[in-house]
């Protein structure tokens, strides 16, 4: 028994090892696929959702090097104007290197956005009516993972309320904008882990029950649903809408996840040898929000910068169109 158990762990430390190993001296950028030419988002506006940390930040980058303006929608602002700094600096350093190619990089912008309230969420779209002439891209890519059980300020769980409802709202408020700068984008993020989930619409705010990792599920689920009906919805007005899942990325997402102390070290390892860097989990958010090649693509689901099926409770019309009228009325949309 102990030999075994020694073998497996002698086993699981070598595999870890030996892809630690590959994966430092592997080509790492065959993995960055997403990005585009320098100045392909000159002119174009990007609105990113908690683009202060992880997936967020590393699309903020690379949007800002192609020239856009970006938006970078944050509840704190002081980590995003931090997060800001920051990028505008590591943007300055590679400048600084020649670089022939080097084109015009475009400018970033912090506004502040609680999607954990419905009252920020509409205070943040007024003002973005009044001081932006135009967004092209928007990308909801904020999001809460497997949190103790919390309600937004207006009664919802967290995770359904901020994942799925504060961007069903944002998205709903921005839609003439993004209609009169069309052709434009909306880029959703969402999680392979969906799979887990369901829309129980009988306690969309786990009043009843609360699974910490279900309701992270069901709302990655609603932004597929979402997605499909909205794509439904825009169709014949040049804005399209997509979903992605970025795969398992060393981020701040796990930060309700308590990992012991003496397992650290060895998660540590598991993470970097298994786990995508910000910018490799980025690059399918990249490439949505910017990239020719999908042009006029609408209502589709993709990983690494390619479209993946979906299981056929993600493509349920019926309650992608109940979970949409339903959303309206949590929010507050009056028809
Ligand atoms: N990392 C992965 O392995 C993975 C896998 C599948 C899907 N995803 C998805 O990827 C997206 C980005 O996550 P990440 O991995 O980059 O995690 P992250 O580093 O924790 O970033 C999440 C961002 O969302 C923001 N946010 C959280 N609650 C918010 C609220 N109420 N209002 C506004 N912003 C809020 C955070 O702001 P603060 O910094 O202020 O907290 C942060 O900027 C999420 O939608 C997540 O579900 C991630
Ligand atoms: C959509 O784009 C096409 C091609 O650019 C254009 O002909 C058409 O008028 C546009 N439709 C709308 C509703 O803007």
């Amino acid at each position: 028994m102990a030999v075994a158990t020694a073998a497996a762990l002698l086993a699981a430390l070598g595999g870890a090892l030996w892809l630690a190993a590959r994966r430092f001296v592997g080509p790492r950028v065959q993995r960055l696929h997403g990005g585009g030419a320098l100045g392909l988002m000159h002119g174009k506006t990007v609105l990113i959702t908690g683009a202060n940390s992880g997936l967020g930040r590393a699309t903020a980058a690379e949007l800002l090097r192609l020239g856009a303006r970006v938006i970078m929608g944050c509840r704190d602002r002081v980590r995003a104007e931090e997060a800001a700094g920051q990028l505008r600096r590591e943007l300055q350093a590679g400048e600084s290197r020649p670089d022939p190619g080097a084109g015009e990089a475009g400018e970033l912008v912090v506004r502040e956005l609680d999607l954990a309230s419905l009252r920020s969420v509409r205070a943040f779209c007024q003002e973005m009516l009044q001081e932006e002439p135009r967004l092209d891209v928007l990308i909801n890519n904020a999001g809460i993972f497997q949190c103790p059980y919390t309600k937004t300020e207006d009664g919802f769980e967290m995770q359904f309320g901020v994942n799925h409802l504060g961007h069903f709202l944002l998205t709903n408020l921005l839609l003439g904008l993004l209609k009169s700068s069309a052709p434009s984008r909306i880029v959703v993020v969402s999680s392979k882990l969906y799979k887990y989930g369901d829309i129980n619409f009988e306690d969309l705010n786990s009043e009843h029950s609360y699974d910490k990792s279900f309701c992270y599920s069901r709302s990655k689920l609603a932004n597929i649903l979402f997605t499909r009906e909205l794509a439904r919805r825009l169709e014949g007005t040049n804005v399209t809408v997509n979903v992605l899942h970025p795969g398992i990325t060393r981020t701040n997402l796990g930060r309700h996840i308590h990992i012991p102390l003496l397992v650290k070290p060895l998660f540590n390892l598991v993470s970097w040898a298994f786990f995508k860097s910000p910018v490799e989990g980025a690059q399918t958010s990249i490439y949505l929000a910017s990239s020719p090649k999908v042009e006029g693509v609408s209502g589709r689901y993709f990983g690494d910068c390619k479209e993946e099926e979906l299981l056929p409770k993600a493509m349920d019309e019926s309650v992608a169109r109940k979970l949409w009228d339903i959303s309206e009325v949590m929010v507050g949309i009056l028809k």
